[in-house]
């Protein structure tokens, strides 16, 4: 039977939830994971209010979601290397702050993460917030004949942009609080379908994002330009989004294959520090792939 009391109430049209009546600070049953997981199925984005973890139990949380996911680019904890701290200073001003667009997880990835959970140290007395936009709601809502046409495209990723040699996190003035290592390795490209079907829910998701998706495969980027941007526009609509106003402890955990999501950086001069872990996911599926994948259960 999973957690008497637990209550999962949803914060916006769209997606999200808070789920309350939950101590994180304890083992959980597997009944209550399958509840909590369901509900992530459901909702996208979960958050929990008031859970004073440390990494510990932050990782012993993720676990119970699947394996750990592999963090490129920025360097873990010492003492717990799955966990990546979030940190803005308060002396860095005008500075790119870590997840400052809209994104989703580590997209250049062959097997980008499921799950990303966050958890919130320090914050800043107002501001800082997390926005999500829900990827399937920006799917479903697009005409007929573009999901037509999207449905057999596929996308190059990358991660070029923000960790390139040339890239934003290459500046040290830039981030610079965060152990971040910018390089070569980043101009590595991975092709993704434009549409993702769901691995667990089957449902479609709209999958570029305006920080790793650099064009369409076979096309150049000036040719994909018109397209993706109109794409990354519409994909984060006011009325496919929910908002995270932050508070000491609370965890919040978001699925990548449904949602982008976006770190507002309005803050300047206060210090905010929240630690990160992911779940790896699977290699994103197209809609024929999920097709064939039926077919021959
Ligand atoms: C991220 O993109 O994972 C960071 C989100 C945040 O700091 O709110």
């Amino acid at each position: 039977m999973p957690q008497q009391g637990l209550k999962v109430e949803r914060i916006a049209g769209a997606c999200g939830a808070e789920v309350t009546g939950i101590d994180l600070t304890r083992p959980l049953e597997p009944p209550t994971v399958a509840t909590i997981r369901a509900a992530m199925l459901e909702h996208q984005v979960l958050t929990f209010p008031d859970q004073p973890i440390d990494d510990a139990g932050l990782e012993r949380f993720t676990g119970y979601f699947g394996p750990f996911g592999i963090e490129p680019f920025v360097e873990g904890e010492e003492t717990h290397p799955h966990v990546i701290a979030v940190v803005k200073e308060a002396d860095e001003r005008r500075t790119a702050n870590f997840g400052g667009n809209w994104h989703s997880d580590w997209s250049f990835q062959e097997r980008p993460p499921s799950f990303t959970l966050l958890h919130a140290r320090e914050l800043p007395p107002f501001g800082g917030d997390t926005m999500f936009a829900n990827q399937y709601l920006a799917w479903e809502s697009l005409s007929a004949g573009l999901r037509h046409m999207l449905g057999g495209l596929n996308a190059v990723h990358s991660a070029r942009r923000p960790y390139g040699p040339q890239g934003t996190y290459a500046d040290r003035n830039k981030a610079r609080s965060m152990k971040i290592q910018a390089g070569e390795a980043a101009l590595a490209e991975m092709v993704h379908p434009v549409a993702r079907v769901h691995g667990e829910t089957g449902r479609t998701a709209l999958y570029v994002n305006r920080v790793y998706t650099i064009r369409f495969a076979d096309m150049t980027e000036r040719e994909s330009a018109p397209l993706l941007n109109y794409l990354n526009e519409h994909s984060v609509r006011p009325e496919f989004t929910c908002r995270i106003r932050w508070a000491p402890h609370t965890l919040t955990m978001w699925d990548n294959r449904a949602v982008q999501h976006f770190a507002v950086n309005d803050y300047d001069g206060f210090r905010r520090e929240l630690h990160r872990t992911t779940n790896a996911g699977e290699r994103p599926l197209s809609i024929a792939e999920s097709h064939q994948a039926q077919a021959a259960e």
